[in-house]
């Protein structure tokens, strides 16, 4: 398939792109964080984006997103340039960001409005879709706390509850369970997971964590540094597993060369 024919199809797709920031005073001197990538994510592909610290995973994530323009290339998310026509895309994607970026000032169910509220959604209706997600998310009787009052898995859940209240059919996560402990992390990371494929999400993961990437990915891609594919494999369901351990050496040699 051809590139041009995947950027019609594709739900997000990434063409030879790159992004440079300017370092000195006169931005003489340039860091390339991301060096001519190219990607097609389908719609309901589950793709674990993976590198190690600094190789420009949040830059790619913040193209697909819309909050940075490329310095070259092409973004498109459904066919729109997420960064020129960020309205067009409003309801459509929905973030979780690696800090739960909650609202001090919110209530946890107050949290979650907000995204409904920003669609218009009239008040008693957003309401009902709230609560019933924070409920999902094993949050009930918390509904009316305040973000500093709940535990960092909590709040973590509550950002995962006002992600998909918005019923966007894009995910864009940005190692959301990176700081809490493994067991919280792990049982967190199997909830989204069964949501995620539940409600048809596509959805995108960022992760420097192995095992979490194969987890959850149906699809690891894993970038080197300026983020550039250096392997891209899908994770099949009835793989053995000898082909699992193959799939794990080769992420190690990736990320260790
Ligand atoms: N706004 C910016 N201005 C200048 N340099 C930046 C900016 N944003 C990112 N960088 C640089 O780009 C490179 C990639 O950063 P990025 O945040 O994308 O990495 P990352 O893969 O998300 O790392 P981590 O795993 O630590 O979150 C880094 O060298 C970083 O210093
Ligand atoms: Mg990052």
């Amino acid at each position: 398939m051809t590139l041009a024919a995947d950027a019609r199809e594709a739900e997000i797709h990434l063409e030879h792109v790159s992004k440079w920031f300017g370092r000195g005073e006169n931005d003489a001197e340039m860091l390339r964080a991301v060096d001519g990538l190219d990607i097609s994510i389908a719609r309901g592909e589950m793709v674990a984006l993976l590198g190690k610290t600094g190789c420009g995973k949040s830059t790619t994530f913040n193209m697909i997103c819309g909050l940075l323009a490329p310095s070259e290339g092409t973004v498109r998310v459904q066919g729109c340039d997420p960064f020129k026509n960020f309205n067009d895309l409003r309801g459509k994607i929905a973030v979780v960001f690696q800090n739960d970026r909650l609202l001090p000032w919110r209530t946890a169910i107050g949290n979650v409005e907000l995204g409904l509220e920003m669609l218009d959604m009239p008040r008693p209706e957003g309401r009902k879709i709230a609560q019933s997600w924070l409920s999902r998310l094993g949050l009930e009787g918390h509904e009316n706390d305040y973000p500093h009052a709940l535990s960092g898995g909590m709040r973590q859940r509550v950002s995962i509850a006002r992600a998909f209240a918005t019923d966007a059919s894009i995910l864009l996560c940005d190692e959301p369970f990176s700081a809490l402990d493994e067991i919280t992390g792990q049982r967190l990371r199997e909830e989204f997971a069964n949501l995620v494929r539940e409600n048809r999400k596509t959805a995108v993961f960022i992760t420097h964590s192995i095992n979490e990437a194969l987890q959850i990915g149906d699809r690891v891609v894993v970038m080197t540094r300026p983020a550039k594919i250096a392997y891209d494999v899908r994770l099949g369901d009835g793989a053995t597993s000898e082909q699992n351990a193959a799939i794990r050496a080769r992420i190690q040699d990736v990320l260790a060369a």
